[in-house]
C-alpha cells in the first residue's frame, strides 16, 4: 500500500492530540513530521504536549517548534486578543476548560524537538522532498504562512491542504469568527490564497464530529493507556461543550481537527460539501476573523473544496477504530 505523506502542523490542544494520534495510528498515513504553532496554548505548552503524544506512539517522527505569535496581530492596536479558552471552576473546584494545559496523565516525553525552526524545517522538507506532501493544518496557520512569504515554490511539492478553521452557520471566538482563523486571519488569507488543493474544514463540519459519553465508557473499557487519556479528555471536553457551548447532541464533545484526518481516511465522512471561494475578514473589528463563502452567481473562482456536514456516526466509529490499535 502506498502511504500518503502528511505533515501535522498542531497546537496541542486536546483535538489536536487526538487528530496526532488518529494520523500515527493509520497505516495510510506516513507522517514524516509535526510542527507546533502557539493557539490553544502558549507554544512552550504545545510543543510540550506535542512532544509527548509523539514520544508515546512514534518517537521517530521529528516535532518542530513552530511560531510563538500570530503574524501581525501584535502590531494592530483594534485587535484584541482571543479569549476563546473560556474556563470556570465548578461546584467541587475543578476547572472546567476544552484544552488541559499539561498533558500529565501521559509519560513524559521520550523524544526531544528538533534544533530549528518549523518555518525554516517545512520550506526545507517540501522541497527537497520528491513526492508531493499533504498538509494537516489545525492551529492557527502562521507557521506555513510564514512557510509560505519566505518562499512560495513550496506550494508545487503540496499534494493537498487540510485546514480546520473557520464557520459559516458556526462560530466560537467571536459573533463572526472560529478560533483558528481569529487568532491569525492574515496567516489564514495567505494560506487560502496559494493555489493549492485545498480542503476547508470548519465548525459546521466539526460541531457534528463528535465523540459521546458512551463513547468515553467503550474507551475506558480497552484498558489502553490511549483509550484512557482520550476517554479523559473526552469527558472534560463533554463538560465544557455542555457549559459553554451546548452541542446538537447531549453530553458529546466535539473533536474538530481529528475530523481532517478522518475525511483523508473516508472523504464519504462528509455529507455535504462545495466548491467555492473563501475569504478571510482582517481588517479588525467585529467581523475580525470571519471566513466568507462567496455565494453570489457570478462567485471569484473557487480556491478550496468546503466542508458542510458530517456524518457523525461514521465519523466516530471510525475514530475509535483506530484509536483501539494502540496497545
Ligand atoms: C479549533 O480551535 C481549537 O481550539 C481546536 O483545537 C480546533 O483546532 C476549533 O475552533
Ligand atoms: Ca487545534
Amino acid at each position: 500500500m502506498k502511504k500518503r505523506k502528511l505533515i501535522l502542523d498542531v497546537d496541542t490542544g486536546t483535538d489536536d492530540a487526538i487528530a496526532l494520534m488518529a494520523a500515527i495510528l493509520s497505516p495510510e498515513f506516513e507522517v514524516i513530521g509535526v510542527t507546533t504553532v502557539a493557539g490553544n496554548l502558549p507554544l512552550p505548552q504545545t510543543t510540550a504536549n506535542t512532544l509527548r503524544v509523539v514520544g508515546l506512539l512514534a518517537p521517530e517522527i521529528p516535532v518542530v517548534r513552530g511560531c510563538a505569535g500570530p503574524l501581525v496581530r501584535d502590531l494592530d492596536p483594534r485587535r484584541k486578543y482571543c479569549d476563546n479558552e473560556e474556563s470556570i471552576i465548578d461546584e467541587n473546584g475543578d476547572c472546567i476548560a476544552f484544552h488541559v494545559e499539561e498533558f500529565d496523565m501521559l509519560p513524559p516525553a521520550s523524544i526531544r524537538e528538533r534544533e530549528t525552526n518549523a518555518v525554516c524545517w517545512l520550506v526545507e522538507t517540501l522541497k527537497s522532498s520528491r513526492e508531493r506532501i499533504t498538509l494537516v493544518l489545525v492551529g492557527p496557520q502562521t507557521n506555513f504562512a510564514a512557510a509560505l512569504r519566505a518562499d512560495p515554490s513550496i506550494v508545487e511539492h503540496v499534494e493537498q491542504i487540510v485546514i480546520m478553521g473557520g464557520g459559516f452557520e458556526e462560530r466560537n471566538s467571536s459573533s463572526a469568527a472560529e478560533f483558528n482563523f481569529f487568532m491569525d486571519p492574515e496567516a489564514a488569507q495567505i494560506v487560502l490564497g496559494c493555489g493549492a488543493d485545498i480542503i476547508l474544514i470548519p465548525l459546521d463540519a466539526t460541531h457534528h464530529a463528535v465523540l459521546s459519553a458512551g463513547d468515553v465508557a467503550e474507551m475506558r473499557s480497552w484498558n489502553t493507556l490511549v483509550g484512557s487519556f482520550v476517554a479523559q479528555i473526552t469527558e472534560e471536553r463533554i463538560k465544557a461543550y455542555n457549559t459553554f457551548q451546548p452541542l446538537f447532541k447531549p453530553d458529546s464533545a466535539s473533536m474538530h481537527d481529528a475530523l481532517c484526518i478522518i475525511y483523508l481516511l473516508d472523504p464519504s465522512v462528509i455529507t455535504k460539501s462545495q466548491r467555492g471561494h473563501v475569504e478571510i475578514a482582517f481588517g479588525g473589528g467585529a467581523s475580525d476573523g470571519q471566513s466568507v463563502l462567496d455565494r453570489r452567481s457570478c462567485a471569484q473562482p473557487a480556491n478550496c473544496l468546503v466542508c458542510l456536514s458530517t456524518d457523525d456516526e461514521k465519523f466516530s466509529r471510525t475514530l475509535l477504530t483506530i484509536l483501539k490499535r494502540a496497545k
